[in-house]
């Protein structure tokens, strides 16, 4: 067919522009040339502000078990096959940034239910790097790039995990092996948050996630992801793709723990901390279902650049909790998205749910769908149903207490490093160990500065005395002071090394 117009009609010519002469002015007139200049400059959206290189694919997860003790959600029916959209990312790089560059990787789920969307947004690891909301910007801030070079900075990074040691736990896993996942097929996801789990009768339950690759867990040394960085920024981008076109559909399963809804009240640490993961001594894996990709996106803009996940997408059997990360980023995505996209995202073919749409979201830019003459506000009495429960809801929790601003009330088990020292001493081995000491010090080599250098030797002492004097005494060139017996908060009691198992 021939190019037409946005309007429909047949285009000049999409080869040369109107002028006079084959050697004269160019006509302002010649509105297809005109039109094809302006939506240039429109072609892009805002990039997203973390996580804005990344990619994904369609597929399906099939619940296998039954789990119906714990939620009425529809998706998590035994037998039930819920159409999907993964999208994987980096956190700091910018669109164009290489896909292999050290960073935690962003594993973000939709899935399309009978009830709705349902979305859950997470990491390749089972902890974050801080526990408030209010800190999220500045975080991110910090791994980005500084205000006058526009260059990324390791002190300004370092800077800030030093100054939140409750970074501890999510930086051990940063600067180990999960900080460079060879291919996005082959790293596990995390919800990471306690989410909450309703069943049929009522009964509350708390969760957390896990995704456990079916390819296997594969890892870049620093040489081959640096190597690769320079030869194919993309890599990632291309693994999956060429895997999915290949047919080779890679597959998690997705397991739970659920901790009873009452244990959360008097559990030794707090379960709704981001940074901690529960041992699964305490609280084991549950299997319910796989998850497979197996459709490529038909065109990377409309399908993944403008996709739309948000952790407040949640369906009836399932809801949030009270982790204050997790109440801040569910008003956090459909903003960005707003500001992104459009106020109307949810209109787009890839954010649309397949359950039926019935809102009250009236008009604004680009909008599609509309409810025709059917009242605008409610209650009407023309007929349009509208929402009306009142009472105690399904997935709340109870809340009291004085208005304050204040950290969580520390429980028995609430340090910040003892369980980055649990990783560090019991779930790495010897070469991931060597390998944390080398990226560290490489880390802190690359222009950390006092007082920074010095808090961070002291950050990783508290994690692990050895492995931080290792640390030290790499970067100081041989001139660390010995380790004392009993130095560093991080030495964790005996019966907690025992209980905790890698995520
Ligand atoms: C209060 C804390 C947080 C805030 C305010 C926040 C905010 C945001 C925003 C604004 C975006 C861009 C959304 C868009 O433009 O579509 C984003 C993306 C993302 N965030 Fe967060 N975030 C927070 C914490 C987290 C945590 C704890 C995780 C993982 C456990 C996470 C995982 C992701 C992922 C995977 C994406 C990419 C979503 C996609 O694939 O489109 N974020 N975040």
């Amino acid at each position: 067919m021939h190019s037409t117009t946005g309007a429909g009609a047949p285009a000049p010519s999409d080869r040369n522009s109107l002028t006079i002469g084959p050697d004269g002015p160019v006509l302002l007139h010649d509105v297809h040339f005109l039109e094809q200049m302006a939506h240039f400059n429109r072609e892009k959206v805002i990039e997203r502000q973390p996580h804005a290189k990344g990619s994904g694919a369609f597929g399906v997860f099939e619940t296998m078990e039954d789990v119906s003790a714990y939620t009425k959600a529809a998706l998590f029916q035994k037998g039930v096959v819920t159409d999907m959209l993964a999208r994987f990312s980096t956190v700091a790089g910018e669109q164009g940034s290489p896909d292999t560059w050290r960073d935690v990787r962003g594993f973000s789920l939709k899935f399309y239910t009978t009830d709705g969307n349902y979305d859950l947004v997470g990491n390749n690891t089972p902890i974050f790097f801080v526990r408030d909301p209010m800190k999220f910007p500045h975080f991110i801030r910090s791994q980005k790039r500084l205000p006058d070079s526009g260059l990324r900075d390791s002190h300004m990074q370092w800077d800030f995990w030093t100054n939140n040691p409750e970074s501890a736990h999510q930086v051990t896993y940063l600067m180990g092996m999960r900080g460079l996942p060879r291919t996005w097929r082959h790293m596990n996801g995390y919800g990471s948050h306690t989410y909450m789990w309703v069943n049929a009768k009522g009964e509350r339950f708390w969760v957390k996630y896990h995704f456990h690759t079916q390819q296997g867990m594969k890892f870049f040394t620093n040489q081959e992801a640096l190597a690769m960085s320079g030869s194919d920024a993309d890599f990632h981008r291309r693994d999956l793709f060429e895997a999915i076109a290949r047919s080779e559909y890679p597959s998690w399963t997705l397991s739970v723990q659920i901790m009873p809804y009452e244990d959360a009240k008097s559990y030794r640490l707090n379960p709704f901390d981001l940074t901690k993961v529960w041992p699964h001594a305490d609280y084991p894996l549950v299997r319910v279902g796989k998850m497979t990709l197996n459709r490529n996106p038909e065109n990377f803009f409309a399908q993944i650049e403008q996709a739309a996940f948000s952790p407040g997408n949640t369906v009836p059997g399932i809801g949030l909790s009270p982790d204050k990360m997790l109440l801040g980023r569910a008003f956090a995505y459909n903003d960005a998205q707003r500001n992104r996209i459009g106020a109307n995202f949810h209109q787009l073919p890839v954010n649309q749910p397949k359950a039926p749409v019935q809102t009250y979201m009236f008009d604004g830019p680009m909008a599609y769908h509309h409810s025709g003459n059917a009242p605008v506000y409610a209650p009407n009495s023309g007929g349009r149903h509208w929402a009306d429960n009142t009472g105690t809801v399904a997935d709340g929790w109870e809340a009291d207490g004085q208005m304050v601003r204040s950290a969580y009330a520390l429980r028995a088990d609430d340090n910040d490093f003892g369980q980055p020292g649990i990783l560090v001493r019991e779930v790495f081995d010897d070469e991931q160990r060597d390998r944390l000491v080398e990226q560290v010090a490489g880390s802190l080599l690359g222009g950390v500065r006092e007082p920074v250098l010095s808090r961070a030797f002291q950050y990783w002492k508290n994690i692990d005395p050895e492995v931080g004097h290792r640390i030290e005494d790499k970067v100081r060139g041989g001139s660390a002071p010995e380790p004392t017996e009993g130095m560093g908060e991080g030495s964790a009691p005996a019966e907690r090394k025992r209980s905790v198992a890698p995520a």
